[in-house]
């Protein structure tokens, strides 16, 4: 699979078979997605370019490293990306955030958008489009669809469970989409649920069933 980073840190792997187990509550599991997102966002910013700067020490001056001044903008799909929000905002805190709003049909299993509100210069920023779950993948590749039509042009995909359905279809129409997966699952059920995946990430999270 090309273009697809996988993690294998024991700390996400750990945490994610939490997430998991389906006696795992909506209080610890929230905490936990966010816990995941702030460790994957370690690696999908492992890119951001540096600058060098001088720093006064109190002993000397020192040649360093700080970020170039990157600007980002993460967009969770609603309503489960929100779930992922606040952890990658530890690491990345200037981050602006823009909210693409899609449910799956649960008949045609496509995604209707009923929500989109974006930085207004989100086309100067490289984005981070976050949702736990990639299972056909068509809400990603509308998500993607949507800012590219708005002129973005550096766009990541950040899930915690993808599987090889959905990123074949991400990649079939957005090929240089970069896509961090926490870990690439088996495959779909007739119901379009990731196997074995966590459930409904949306309805964990929020406790709404
Ligand atoms: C879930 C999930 C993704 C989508 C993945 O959202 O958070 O957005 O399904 O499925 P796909 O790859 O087949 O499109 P859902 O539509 O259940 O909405 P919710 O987040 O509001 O619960
Ligand atoms: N959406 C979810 O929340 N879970 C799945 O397994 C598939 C889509």
């Amino acid at each position: 699979m090309g273009n697809v980073h996988v993690f294998d840190h024991p700390l996400i792997q750990h945490k994610i078979s939490l997430i998991r187990d389906k006696t795992t509550g909506s209080k610890e599991f929230r905490e936990l997605v966010e816990e995941v997102a702030m460790l994957m966002a370690f690696e999908v910013t492992r890119d951001f370019p540096l600058q060098e700067v001088i720093v006064e020490t109190p002993v000397a001056a020192a040649k360093c490293k700080v970020l170039a001044g990157k600007k980002v903008a993460l967009v969770p799909i609603l309503r489960a990306g929100l779930g992922m929000v606040d952890g990658v905002l530890k690491l990345i805190p200037a981050a602006k955030v823009g909210h693409v709003g899609l449910y799956r049909d649960p008949e045609t299993l496509k995604p209707v958008e009923y929500y989109c509100k974006l930085p207004t210069d989100v086309n100067e920023r490289d984005l981070i489009v976050i949702d736990p779950m990639l299972a056909t993948g068509g809400s990603a590749t509308a998500a993607i669809q949507f800012l590219k039509q708005r002129g973005v042009k550096n766009i990541k995909l950040m899930c915690l469970i993808a599987a090889p359905e959905g990123i074949a279809a991400v990649h079939a129409v957005h090929p240089e989409v970069e896509i961090f997966a926490g870990n690439v699952d088996e495959k779909l059920n007739d119901h379009g649920y990731i196997v074995p995946g966590l459930g409904d990430a949306g309805d964990r999270l929020f406790g709404t069933k």
